[in-house]
């Protein structure tokens, strides 16, 4: 029987978290969007896929901790919560998707790309600077009367993370 894909439920992060943890070398372990941003492939009540959608602003929304149970790929779970995610941006009139992965051919299938555009994304990693790092540790910024960034669930994380 074919999964329901559905948004995740409060009480659902750790059986998100075990799948996500399935692949350490792929997906971040920490700092993961909250339980609204995620979707999950409910099987008879046992979660065997998981994927979030992050949304930073009108322009632009990130897929992250795409996860689909070893035992259940390639059976069209990954994809039914990529359409999931992009249902929500959309209706959510957000502009532009984007995807960090590791397996790019997976994403142009559901229509992704980064050449019909002519566009890519580059990213600076804010911890290879030790000045960044003081600048954690002190606060830097705030007190200059900068906006905090608001917290993960209104999408704020940063976009070098799956
Ligand atoms: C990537 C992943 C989510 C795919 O999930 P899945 O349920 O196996 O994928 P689907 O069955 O929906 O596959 C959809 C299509 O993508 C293809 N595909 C699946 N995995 C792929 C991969 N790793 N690379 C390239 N293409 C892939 C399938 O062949 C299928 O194409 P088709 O419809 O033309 O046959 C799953 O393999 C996974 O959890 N990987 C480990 C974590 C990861 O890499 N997450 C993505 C980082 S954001």
């Amino acid at each position: 029987m074919a999964p329901v894909i559905r948004p995740a439920e409060r009480g659902e992060m750790r059986a998100i978290r075990r799948l996500i943890a399935k692949y350490p070398q792929l997906l971040m372990q920490t700092d993961l969007p909250r339980t609204p941003s995620f979707f999950v492939a409910d099987l008879d009540g046992r979660i065997i896929g998981c994927a979030a959608l992050q949304i930073y602003s009108r322009r632009l929304a990130e897929i992250r901790s795409l996860a689909v149970d070893p035992d259940h790929r390639h059976a069209g779970v990954g994809r039914r919560l990529v359409e999931a995610c992009q249902l929500r941006a959309a209706e959510r009139g957000v502009t532009q998707v984007m995807a960090v992965t590791s397996s790019p051919q997976f994403f142009e299938r559901s229509g992704f790309s980064t050449f019909k555009r002519e566009r890519i994304a580059l990213f600076w990693d804010t911890s290879s600077t030790a000045e960044a790092e003081a600048e954690k540790k002190d606060g830097v910024g705030n007190e200059e009367g900068e906006r905090e960034i608001p917290d993960a669930g209104a999408g704020a994380n940063a976009p070098a993370t799956l």
